[in-house]
């Protein structure tokens, strides 16, 4: 009787053992985690795996992922593999609010290159207390932050509830989610030139990385018939009346000057995707991107979500 019972207790810790060990190898949610108040990385990320400590150090380097598009090419859904991945911070659109403060009046067109790139500096040193972009008006202007990064969604500041924190405040936990990750990520939409991000590429303290994505324009046209107005475009031409001229004239350079001709500075940084690639075999491509961005792909912490992308100004 006593053998048996031993027999069966031995027989199922074993298989709890191996069921936790498939989930961690799968990066799935371990059940009740939340029960035990940990974050999900916490669990299965401790903090020296064999993954890490085999890496060679330049490879321990912060990883700063730039996604390159535009509007209604994709980017929100590709955007996704980053914010799904618990070893990333993914910044939705950092420059969404510049936009509007141009069009407001607030700032002059002329300095939104620089203050672009202040932001975006600020932003890889996960600072977010720089006075141009207010973090708490942009989490205000449309909850983009809150509905596009998976751990500030599950914030107190989400989904409104922030006007009762104090800027500094805000800026502090998004500093603090922020730090918690190895790498971050930005979706980048409103830059025309790659050349634009070159300071940071070249930076050797971080290991940049830049995905150009792109997309049939008869896809993206169409796509972006059906939406809104698009913003970027009327705050440099002022007339959005050469929308079509405007997106294959910008991706025609990109591709010529940075992809199929790629300068220096950016070889092996910069790996061009195909939208219409992404949503015939997303895991297929997921393991791509990932490859070359030099980070795990985890199929189940990558759960694709397609959401609505009327709402969002991608
Ligand atoms: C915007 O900046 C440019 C160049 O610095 C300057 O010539 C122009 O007067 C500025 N416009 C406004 C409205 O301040
Ligand atoms: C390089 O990047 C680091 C970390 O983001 C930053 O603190 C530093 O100011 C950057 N250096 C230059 C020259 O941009
Ligand atoms: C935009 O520019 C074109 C060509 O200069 C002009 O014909 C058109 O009326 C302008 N549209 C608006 C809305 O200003």
């Amino acid at each position: 009787m006593e053998k048996s019972k031993q027999f069966f207790l031995t027989l199922s810790l074993g298989i709890c053992v191996l069921v936790t060990y498939y989930l961690l190898e799968q990066g799935q949610l371990i059940p009740f985690a939340d029960v035990f108040g940990k974050k999900q990385r916490n669990i299965y990320h401790p903090s020296v795996d064999e993954a890490t400590a085999s890496e060679s150090s330049h490879l321990r380097r912060k990883k700063v992922i730039f996604l390159v598009s535009s509007k209604r090419s994709g980017s929100s859904f590709v955007g996704e593999y980053f914010n799904r991945h618990s070893d990333i911070f993914y910044v939705f659109e950092p420059l969404q609010m510049l936009t509007f403060y141009v069009l407001e009046g607030k700032l002059n067109n002329s300095a939104f290159d620089d203050v672009a790139m202040d932001i975006i500096q600020g932003l890889v040193d996960c600072q977010f207390n720089h006075g141009y972009n207010s973090a708490k008006e942009w989490l205000r202007r449309a909850s983009s932050v809150c509905a596009f990064n998976q751990e500030i969604g599950k914030s107190n500041l989400c989904p409104f509830k922030h006007s009762r924190v104090s800027q500094t405040e805000v800026e502090a936990m998004l500093t603090d989610t922020c730090e918690t990750t190895t790498d971050i990520a930005f979706k980048l939409i409103r830059i025309r030139d790659i050349e634009f991000i070159k300071p940071l590429v070249l930076n050797q303290t971080i290991d940049a990385k830049v995905l150009y994505l792109v997309r049939d324009p008869r896809g993206t046209m169409n796509s972006r018939d059906r939406g809104g107005k698009n913003f970027d475009l009327i705050r440099r031409m002022k007339n959005a009346s050469f929308e079509v001229e405007d997106l294959c004239d910008t991706m025609e350079k990109n591709l010529k000057h940075y992809w199929m001709d790629t300068p220096t500075w950016l070889k092996g940084r910069i790996k061009m995707i195909r939208y219409e690639d992404v949503s015939l075999n997303p895991i297929d491509l997921g393991k791509e991107i990932f490859q070359f961005i030099g980070r795990r792909f985890r199929s189940g912490s990558h759960k694709m979500v397609i959401f609505e992308h009327s709402k969002s100004d991608d």
